[in-house]
């Protein structure tokens, strides 16, 4: 088996289940800057290797890049959320969610896109629902996945002819770290068994890139299911 995934986001939550969804299928590169995380999750895993980088240092990010010359599956699950309302949201929260959730997918993207486009490959990039519908209070985080959606978009018909398929995945609240922070600002109760699992998550994940050739998931949105 030598299909190789990078998965950003990898030390915990969504990017994390995701990996242990590909390793049967995909030799892992695994995306974080929590470097004993990485080391943890790569020594429980089949054949991975640790690919510690900060997204938003683009100089480190091309040097990280830089030896990849074939790359089946790149999913982008690193991610922050930054919420406020318009009136109290410093202009550093849009920045952060923007640097991360938008120009750090971009720039890997088009730092991998020849290793992509060699392996006829597959990008997957975690949305969230706040990337279909925005929401009071959430306007940076959802302002970034609007453009991260429009991103994916403008890649898939752009790189289409070149055999790459991309597929937005949104999912809806998940129990993860994010999710608690994201409640607390909220001042909401943190309430996981409502919640996605990340491996559910990550599940959608291994349906999409696992396709038959012929299909092009496009876009998949995940919900909890009401119980
Ligand atoms: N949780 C939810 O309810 C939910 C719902 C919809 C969509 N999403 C989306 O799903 C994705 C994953 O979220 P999650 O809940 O799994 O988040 P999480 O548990 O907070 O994990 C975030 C991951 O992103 C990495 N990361 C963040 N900033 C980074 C940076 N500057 N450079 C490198 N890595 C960075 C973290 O790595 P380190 O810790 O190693 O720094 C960590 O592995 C995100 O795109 C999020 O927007 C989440």
């Amino acid at each position: 088996m030598s299909s190789l995934a990078l998965v950003t986001g990898a030390s915990r939550g969504i990017g994390a289940a995701t990996a242990v969804a590909l390793q049967p299928h995909y030799r892992l590169l695994l995306g974080g800057r929590d470097a004993s995380a990485l080391e943890k999750q790569a020594a429980e895993l089949r054949d991975a290797r640790p690919w510690p980088v900060e997204l938003t240092d683009f100089a480190a990010l091309a040097e990280a890049a830089a030896g990849i010359d074939r790359l089946d599956v790149l999913v982008h699950s690193a991610g922050v959320a930054e919420l406020g309302t318009v009136e109290e949201a410093p202009s550093d929260a849009w920045r952060r969610d923007y640097e991360v959730n938008v120009l750090a997918v971009v720039e890997l993207t088009r730092l991998l896109l020849p290793a992509l486009r060699a392996a006829r490959g597959h990008v997957v990039v975690i949305n969230s629902g706040a990337g279909m519908n925005a929401k009071a209070g959430w306007g940076p985080y959802a302002a970034s996945k609007f453009a991260a959606r429009a991103f994916a978009d403008t890649l898939r018909l752009e790189e289409e002819p070149h055999g790459v398929r991309v597929t937005s995945v949104f999912p809806g609240r998940t129990a993860t770290e994010m999710q608690e922070a994201v409640t607390a600002a909220e001042g909401t109760e943190y309430r996981p068994e409502e919640y996605l699992r990340p491996e559910s998550v990550a599940a959608a994940v291994l349906g999409a890139v696992t396709a038959t050739p012929d299909a092009h998931p496009t876009e998949v949105v995940v919900r909890p299911r009401r119980r």
